[in-house]
């Protein structure tokens, strides 16, 4: 018997998102802007990250609260050395009611045509894949470091030929940046079973500058798709079920797309994810000031459990909901988020 773990708002905690590295191997414009990230920037040194053994414990004491659902991220997740190990663990956890745990992992695709094989045989179950745009100008200009559009393609055909399935692909929409590519994504992942997320572009932590003018609504971006390829809700235009996108599939039978829209129609009433940084830090919100340090607690199970249970009881965070209010207040966020690259997205 197992009693349910409910924060302030009746939310369960059902989600767990693990960052296993602060770093990454390019320099996105809306997570790791090059001029505010050089290459000597600080990033943890590795001996201030989670151990594989302490995210282990961790884990353990999560899926005994209600986590059925563990999600790899970073920065680059595959940048940290021998993460099949880890994934091997986790994959061996079930939930009381005797239910595998599933596993997932966040990437950029620049590792994983090399990756891919490894990582299914050591249980990971799906890969999201990050990619902004088709046209390698644009994807460049974005990622940073002129990483082409053609190695990442290359990465999700792996991905789906080892069986890392259903891939999905993540695209953050900048106005003006690459909106031109919704379209052009859109069709092209149409009838691959490749699902296409597109993304409202966040003031997350660590970016500087954001306005709410260079973000395009999913109203706006399903309208451009809609128009060429018609589409049909899954869900009466909203996420069900604690999910973060709004799914739709196309009219035609070409599959699925998503559409996340944490500024113009935050999710927060459903959520229920926990988010843990690199260096063990827990966040009960992407958009949190502060985190509970659990480096100290990870020695032995010994208390964590409870510790956690209370941490979650304790929690009313719905950053996305009350952005636009302190956008009145101020214009802008009033204070310094989690950096986005230490927390995850
Ligand atoms: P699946 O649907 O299981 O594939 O997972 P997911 O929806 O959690 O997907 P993913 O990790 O790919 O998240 C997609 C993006 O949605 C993230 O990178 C964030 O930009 C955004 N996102 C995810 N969770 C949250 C959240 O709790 N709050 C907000 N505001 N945005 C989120
Ligand atoms: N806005 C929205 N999503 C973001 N991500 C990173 N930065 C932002 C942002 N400013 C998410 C994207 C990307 C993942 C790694 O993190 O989904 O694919
Ligand atoms: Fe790296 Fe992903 Fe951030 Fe881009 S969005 S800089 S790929 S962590
Ligand atoms: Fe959850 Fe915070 Fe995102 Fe709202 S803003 S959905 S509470 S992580």
């Amino acid at each position: 018997h197992i009693e349910p773990c409910v924060d302030m708002l009746g939310r369960p905690l059902t989600d767990l998102r693990i960052s296993v590295i602060d770093q990454c191997n390019f320099r996105c414009t809306y997570c790791m802007p090059a001029e505010l990230y050089p290459s000597d920037y600080p990033f943890l040194p590795s001996s201030e990250r989670l151990s594989f053994a302490q995210i282990e414990t961790m884990a353990r004491a999560f899926v005994r609260l209600g986590v059925d659902k563990i999600r790899i991220t970073g920065g680059e997740p595959l940048l940290r050395k021998n993460l099949e190990q880890l994934i091997e663990a986790l994959a061996k956890l079930t939930t009381p009611d005797g239910r595998a745990v599933s596993i997932a992992l966040t990437t950029n695709g620049s590792l994983l045509a090399a990756k891919a094989q490894s990582l299914k045989d050591a249980g990971l179950e799906r890969v999201t894949v990050s990619l902004d745009s088709l046209d390698n100008g644009i994807f460049q200009r974005m990622n940073g470091v002129d990483f082409p559009v053609e190695k990442v393609l290359h990465g999700i055909e792996v991905a789906q030929a080892v069986g890392l399935t259903p891939v999905k692909v993540n695209m953050v929409v900048q106005k003006g940046v690459n909106d031109s590519q919704i379209v052009p994504l859109a069709r092209h992942f149409r009838h691959t079973g490749v699902v296409l997320r597109l993304i409202e572009f966040m003031d997350v932590g660590g970016i500087g500058a954001w306005s709410r003018t260079h973000v395009v609504t999913s109203e706006a971006a399903r309208a451009l798709i809609a128009d060429e390829f018609p589409l049909v809700s899954l869900g009466e235009g909203k996420p069900v079920s604690h999910e973060t996108a709004s799914r739709y599939r196309y009219l035609d039978g070409g599959g699925e797309v998503g559409f996340i829209s944490s500024v113009s129609q935050p999710f927060c009433g459903d959520c229920s994810r926990v988010r843990v940084s690199s260096d063990g830090k827990l966040f009960t919100c992407l958009f949190a000031q502060d985190g509970l340090d659990l480096r100290p607690r990870l020695d032995s199970a010994q208390g964590l459990e409870s510790l956690l249970r209370q941490h979650w009881q304790r929690r009313g965070d719905r950053y996305s909901e009350v952005r636009g209010a302190l956008a009145q207040l101020g214009g802008r966020k009033q204070y310094p988020t989690v950096r986005m690259s230490l927390v995850g997205g």
